[in-house]
């Protein structure tokens, strides 16, 4: 059973079933990660994954990596309802890596 654990957060580490989604594994009562949509539309559970076992981690799919190309680009960067625990992972809030300027400016014209 993978180790999640969470490093900028008070949040306890937490041990999931294998190949089971993250973001199911998290309570919205004090939740170290935004919630919004669960279903990798709003952008909202964007984090950092440090995956213990890199090769084990699933690739994020198009529309996830659509999604994660509107902010400041990260290699770890992941949106935690698409994230398959399959290996232990490290968990950080990704709120230091905002919306691109250019994903706002595109909205603005
Ligand atoms: S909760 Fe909306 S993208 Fe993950």
């Amino acid at each position: 059973m993978p180790l999640i654990t969470f490093n900028n957060s008070p949040f306890p580490p937490i041990r999931v079933k294998e190949g089971t989604i993250l973001i199911d594994h998290i309570g919205t009562s004090g939740s170290p990660l935004c919630l919004g949509c669960r279903t990798g539309i709003c952008g909202l559970c964007r984090c950092i994954v440090i995956p213990r076992e890199p090769y084990l981690l699933n690739a994020p799919s198009m529309d996830e990596q659509s999604i994660l190309n509107q902010f400041d680009p990260h290699p770890n960067l992941r949106l935690a309802c698409q994230v398959k625990a399959s290996t232990d992972l490290a968990i950080e809030v990704a709120v230091l890596y905002p919306i691109r300027e250019s994903a706002t400016q595109n909205t603005r014209d």
